[in-house]
């Protein structure tokens, strides 16, 4: 199935108030004017707010009334709520149309003419619709998007100029959400940390501003990464680590960051187990190194003007006789020794490594993003991330870039006093805290060990990480939580 949407300039007929933006959902061929001519339903000239409420149409964005013909194509009308400007609401009206639509092809008809942001309000539909399309069994039937101008003519031509450029990006920016949600959903036996890092290089290794390393076992040793050779050394599956850099114009001097993500392809505990309710989810693990890699293809795709250097370890943290053993001490890339107290605690050791090689490169601020701790779920919840950041410049880009993704995140305090929290008698550090307090602040702190003084960010996000129903544009399972903001986040560096 191919789902066409057609982003169209809205003749003033049917040009609706604030609250409603008119579908047309049929099967494709016909122009929108002559559909809804054809439709067989009776619409009056002009779609007034009074006659949208009396179809039975609600306020709540995304709201449904749906109006069957026999013979035409259906009309489904969508509320936008109270803002007809807002690209959440614009969101969410695309992920209603499309599951309006089911398995015919879709038409949107946009108010051009009244949008102070054609281009944004374009994307924003685009993405919703194909975001919520996603669909893990009939991953090869994910639908394209076709962007025909039709109807009225267009008012100028800049106009319709801005609504492609929001089609084409919108349908990009999916797209790559969308690459990342099926690495993540896909079970931890196949996505190995070997085969993951296959499905990387097969999308990121051809692109012609990308420079990618996988690294074997030995060369990880080579490399002295000490944690993740820990975590990963009790699995019969042999450990990676992905190395992309993404350089659009090298020898000129563009704003340089080094995004790191947690690729635990499954997390049993280790020796400190987890339970069999505790596990059922953790194929989800590797969200972190699936959304750093997302952003960063993405990120080319756009033509970004930023340099990206995306690292990811890749290991499994199962049992087995070589497995690392509750007390045992590893010592990371940069030196400093970590008393493994809980083996469960194993994204911090892999992360710790792949943030001292960020730390190692010219990059100006570093960014991580990693299913770290449970009790970020606890605190926040399954709709928002917890930020971490030792600068506050680089906190408030990343809040402005999640207010203009959708994707909620909120800071919260690196608190210097829980060092002694993780104080080790026989290493630099323990690997966790005085359970359960300040789980994840913990686990953030930690981490700022390895970031050499660098301005540095933690997206904390095991909560919203996976939706256990779809809502919204938000599909049920993976949701790659994050590849939004950080793009939003490198668009703003490169402009
Ligand atoms: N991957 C888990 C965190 C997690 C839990 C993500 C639930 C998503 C949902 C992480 O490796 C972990 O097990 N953390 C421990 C740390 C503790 C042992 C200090 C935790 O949060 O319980
Ligand atoms: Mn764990
Ligand atoms: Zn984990």
């Amino acid at each position: 199935m191919s789902r066409t949407a057609r982003v169209s300039s809205i003749k003033e007929a049917l040009l609706l108030p604030t609250i409603a933006v008119p579908v047309v959902v049929g099967e494709g061929g016909a122009t929108l004017d002559e559909a809804i001519a054809n439709s067989g339903i009776a619409i009056p000239s002009s779609l007034s707010s009074e006659w949208c409420r009396q179809q039975g149409l609600k306020r709540d964005v995304g709201s449904t009334v749906v109006l069957r013909s026999v013979t035409g194509p259906t009309i489904a009308l969508i509320s936008l709520g109270d803002d007809d400007q807002s690209t959440t609401n614009y969101r969410l009206v695309g992920a209603s149309a499309v599951r309006a639509a089911g398995e015919n092809s879709l038409a949107v008809l946009l108010p051009t003419e009244v949008m102070k942001d054609p281009a944004g309000v374009s994307q924003a539909i685009v993405e919703g619709a194909l975001l919520a399309s996603y669909n893990f069994k009939n991953h090869d039937t994910l639908s394209s998007v076709d962007v025909v101008p039709v109807g009225a003519p267009l008012p100028t031509v800049s106009v319709h100029d801005d609504v492609t450029r929001g089609v084409e990006r919108g349908a990009l920016v999916a797209e790559a959400v969308n690459w990342a949600k099926f690495l993540i959903d896909s079970p931890a036996g196949d996505m190995t940390p070997r085969n993951l890092a296959s499905e990387i290089e097969e999308r990121l290794g051809v692109d012609a501003h990308i420079e990618m390393e996988v690294w074997t076992e030995s060369k990880i040793r080579e490399e002295r990464l000490g944690g993740l050779l820990g975590v990963g050394q009790g699995s019969a599956q042999p450990t990676r680590l992905v190395y992309a850099t993404y350089d659009p114009e090298p020898g000129v001097s563009l704003p340089h960051v080094a995004l790191v993500g947690k690729g635990v392809t499954f997390d049993s505990g280790g020796l400190s187990m987890k339970s069999p309710e505790g596990m059922m989810a953790m194929k989800t693990d590797m969200s972190g190194a699936a959304i750093v890699m997302a952003a960063t293809s993405l990120a080319s795709r756009l033509g970004l003007r930023v340099r990206i250097s995306a690292i990811a370890p890749l290991t499994e943290n199962t049992v087995g006789d070589k497995a690392t053993k509750p007390g045992d001490v590893l010592t990371i890339r940069n030196g400093m020794t970590i008393e493994v107290l809980n083996t469960d605690a194993e994204g911090r050791l892999i992360l710790a490594d792949g943030l001292s090689l960020a730390a190692e490169t010219s990059a100006d601020a570093i960014i991580d993003v990693a299913t770290l701790t449970g009790a970020q779920n606890v605190s926040l919840g399954d709709e928002v991330g917890a930020l971490f950041a030792s600068c506050d410049d680089l906190a408030d880009q990343l809040l402005d870039a999640s207010s203009r993704s959708g994707e909620a995140l909120w800071r919260m305090p690196l608190v210097d006093g829980y060092e002694s929290h993780f104080e080790s008698d026989i290493a630099d550090m323990k690997n966790m805290g005085k359970p359960p307090r300040a789980g994840s602040i913990i686990g953030a702190l930690i981490l700022r060990r390895f970031t050499a003084g660098k301005p540095w960010a933690h997206l904390d996000i095991a909560g919203p990480s996976r939706a256990d129903g779809a809502r919204g544009y938000t599909t049920k399972g993976a949701t790659a939580f994050s590849v939004r903001t950080l793009v939003e986040y490198l668009s703003a560096l490169a402009s």
